[in-house]
C-alpha cells in the first residue's frame, strides 16, 4: 500500500507477526526511467527481514517494465507485480493501473515484457474484476490469464465500486476456477480483517492465498492470528519504534504527517486513548512525539 508498507512499517509488522509474502508500495516504471528515479530507491528498499518480498510496478510502456523487471531481480527481490487495478485518478489518466482493463492487448505486453526483464521470477499481476461492471470479469480475466502470470492478485470490485460495497467473495472464487483451469495460482483481496476470516474466505473461494491490505490498520498484529488484546504499553512502545524506523528512513524526504494515520492504529481501546491520539495529531515532529508518549505516563 502507498504510504503504508514501506521499509519502516514492514519491520513493525515483523516485530508484531509477518505474512507469508510481503508487498512493496506501488513503485511507478516510467519514474524508474526518468529524473526520479533516486528518491524512488527508496521506495524499493530491502532489508533481511523482508524476504520473500514482491516489488509492485505500474505503467504503460513495455520498456519500462523491462527495466522494472531487472531491477527487482538485481536488487534482489523474490518476484514482480504489475498494479492494473488502481483506481486513482491520476494513475489511469497515464493508461496505467485500473485502465489497463480497458486495454487488454498493451496489458498482455507489460506482463510479456516483466517477464523479460524479471528473468525467472515469479511475475505477478493485481487487478479488479473490472471497470464499471462485474460482468466484464469474464472479458478480462482470460485476457490476463492468456499472458501466463505466475499468480493473478483479484480485488473482488470493480473500479465503480471502489471500497464501498462488500468485495465479492463469490466472485473471487469464480476468477480463482479460471485461474486454476490455466494452471496459474490466485490471490483473493477484499474486506479481510483477521487471519480467520482470511483463512475461512480461502477455504469457500478455493483462492492459494489471502492478500490483506487496511486490515493491517485494523491490527497490526493480524498475521499472528488470535492474540490477546496488546495494553497501552505495548501500543505505545511499537509506536515510538515505528517513528524512529520511519524518520531513520524518510527523515527529510516525505512529511511527518505520512506517520499519522498509523498513530490512530496504535492509539486506540482505552480510556483516554482518544485524549491522547488527539495531542499526537498536533505534533509536527517526532520530538514532540516522544514527548507527548512520555507525559502520558503510559510508558
Ligand atoms: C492507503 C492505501 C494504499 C494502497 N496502495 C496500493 C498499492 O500501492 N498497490 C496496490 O496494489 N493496492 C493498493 N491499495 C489497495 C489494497 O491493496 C487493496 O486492494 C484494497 O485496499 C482492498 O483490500 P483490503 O480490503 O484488504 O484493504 C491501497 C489501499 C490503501 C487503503
Amino acid at each position: 500500500m502507498a504510504d503504508v508498507t514501506d521499509v519502516p512499517f514492514r519491520s513493525i509488522v515483523v516485530q508484531c507477526g509477518r505474512p507469508d509474502v510481503f508487498y512493496t508500495e506501488f513503485v511507478s516504471a516510467h519514474g524508474l526511467a526518468s529524473a526520479g528515479r533516486e528518491r524512488l530507491m527508496l521506495d524499493l528498499a530491502l532489508t533481511p527481514t523482508d524476504h520473500p518480498i514482491v516489488a509492485q510496478f505500474f505503467g504503460t510502456e513495455p520498456e519500462h517494465l523491462r527495466a522494472a523487471g531487472a531491477l527487482a531481480r538485481e536488487l534482489g527481490f523474490d518476484g514482480v507485480d504489475i498494479n492494473m487495478g488502481c483506481p486513482d485518478r491520476a494513475i489511469m489518466r497515464q493508461g496505467a493501473g485500473a485502465a489497463l482493463i480497458r486495454d487488454p492487448g498493451r496489458a498482455k505486453e507489460l506482463i510479456h515484457a516483466i517477464r523479460e526483464g524479471a528473468g525467472d521470477l515469479p511475475v505477478a499481476v493485481k487487478t479488479r474484476l473490472g471497470l464499471r461492471s462485474i460482468s466484464e470479469m469474464n472479458v478480462w480475466i482470460p485476457e490476463v490469464l492468456s499472458a501466463k502470470p505466475d499468480v493473478l492478485v483479484v480485488h473482488g470490485r470493480t473500479v465503480a465500486e471502489m471500497s464501498k460495497v462488500p468485495a465479492h467473495w463469490d466472485l473471487i472464487g469464480q476468477v480463482a476456477s479460471m485461474a486454476r483451469d490455466a494452471d496459474i495460482l490466485c490471490v483473493g483481496n477484499g474486506d479481510v480483517m483477521s487471519r480467520a476470516q482470511g483463512l475461512a474466505c480461502a477455504a469457500e473461494s478455493g483462492v492459494d492465498g489471502i492478500m490483506v491490505g487496511r486490515g493491517i490498520f485494523h491490527d497490526p498484529w493480524l498475521f499472528a492470528g488470535h492474540t490477546a488484546p496488546k495494553s497501552p504499553r505495548e501500543r505505545l512502545q511499537l509506536l515510538l519504534d515505528h517513528t524512529d524506523a520511519w524518520v531513520a528512513h524518510w527523515g527529510g524526504v516525505k512529511s511527518f504527517d505520512l506517520m499519522k494515520k498509523f498513530y490512530k492504529v496504535y492509539v486506540s481501546g482505552w480510556d483516554g486513548a482518544a485524549h491522547l491520539r488527539a495531542r499526537l495529531m498536533e505534533a509536527r515532529d517526532p520530538e514532540t512525539v516522544r514527548a507527548v508518549v512520555a507525559e502520558s505516563g503510559m510508558l
